[in-house]
C-alpha cells in the first residue's frame, strides 16, 4: 500500500456507474472503519444510516431537491449512501450506556478505574454543556468518522462523496431524526465512477506546502 498514491489519487466522485455495487465484505469494511472511529472521551457521539436499496436513497435524495439538485445523481446512483448524524445531547443514561460497554470490552481492573474514567468523561460533557456546544462538538466527532470512511474508502479502491449540500430539515424530518435526537451532519456517497465523472480526469489542487504549515 503506498499511502502518498491513495491520498493523491482518491477524489469526490461527481458520477457513479448505477450498475456497480460495492461487494458486501468491502462493505462490512467501510462500516467498521465509521464504528472504530476515535472521538473525544471515547463518546461516539453518532448514528449511521446506510442506504443500499433504490428506495433507500430516494429517501436521502428528498433532501437533495432544488438547491442541491447537483447532488442528487451521486446519491441515487451510488451502491451506498450513509447519514452521518450526530447527537444532539449526551445525557447520564448515555454516558451510562458507554460506561457499560467500556466494562464489557474489559477496559476497566476495577470498580475505581470505572468510575474514573465516567468522571473524567462526565467532566467533559459537562464543560461542553455550560458552553452550549454540545451540539457542534458532537458534530465535530461525526466528521473525524467521515475521515476514516473516506481513508478507507480510498484504501479499499472505492469511490465516495462528501456532501454537506443538503436540505438538513426536509433529511432531519425524512429520517425521524428530531425524536431519535439526532441532527444530520453529512452524507456520504459510496460506489464507483462512471465515464462522466469528470473530476476522476481532473489534476488536484492543493494549497502549496509553504501556505499551510509552520514548523516551529
Ligand atoms: C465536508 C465536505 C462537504 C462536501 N460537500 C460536497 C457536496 O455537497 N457536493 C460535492 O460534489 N462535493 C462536496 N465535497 C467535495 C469537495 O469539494 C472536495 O473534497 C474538494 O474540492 C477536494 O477535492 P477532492 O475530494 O477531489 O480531493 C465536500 C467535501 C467535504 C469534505
Amino acid at each position: 500500500m503506498d499511502l502518498l498514491h491513495t491520498l493523491k489519487h482518491r477524489h469526490t466522485t461527481k458520477a457513479y456507474d448505477s450498475e456497480r455495487k460495492i461487494p458486501a465484505p468491502v462493505v462490512a469494511q467501510l462500516l467498521e472503519a465509521l464504528r472504530y472511529s476515535p472521538s473525544s472521551v471515547n463518546s461516539q457521539p453518532w448514528h449511521f444510516f446506510v442506504a443500499d436499496t433504490a428506495e433507500g436513497k430516494a429517501r436521502i435524495a428528498k433532501s437533495t431537491s432544488g438547491t442541491f439538485a447537483f447532488n442528487a445523481p451521486r446519491v441515487l446512483n451510488a451502491s451506498h449512501v450513509i447519514v452521518l448524524s450526530a447527537r444532539n445531547t449526551l445525557p447520564p443514561e448515555y454516558l451510562q450506556t458507554l460506561a457499560d460497554q467500556e466494562q464489557a470490552d474489559g477496559r476497566y481492573a476495577d470498580a475505581d478505574a470505572r468510575a474514573l474514567a465516567h468522571k473524567g468523561r462526565s467532566g467533559f460533557v459537562g464543560l461542553h454543556e455550560q458552553a452550549g456546544d454540545v451540539a457542534t462538538w458532537t458534530q465535530k466527532q461525526t466528521y473525524i468518522a467521515q475521515g476514516f470512511l473516506l481513508l478507507s474508502a480510498a484504501l479499499l479502491g472505492v469511490d465516495a462523496t462528501p456532501m454537506e449540500g443538503f436540505d438538513a430539515a426536509i433529511l432531519s424530518k425524512e429520517l425521524g431524526l428530531a425524536e431519535k435526537d439526532l441532527s444530520p451532519a453529512v452524507i456520504v456517497a459510496l460506489g464507483y465512477h462512471s465515464d462522466a465523472d469528470f473530476n476522476a480526469k481532473l489534476p488536484k489542487s492543493r494549497l502549496p506546502e509553504k501556505a499551510i504549515f509552520s514548523h516551529i
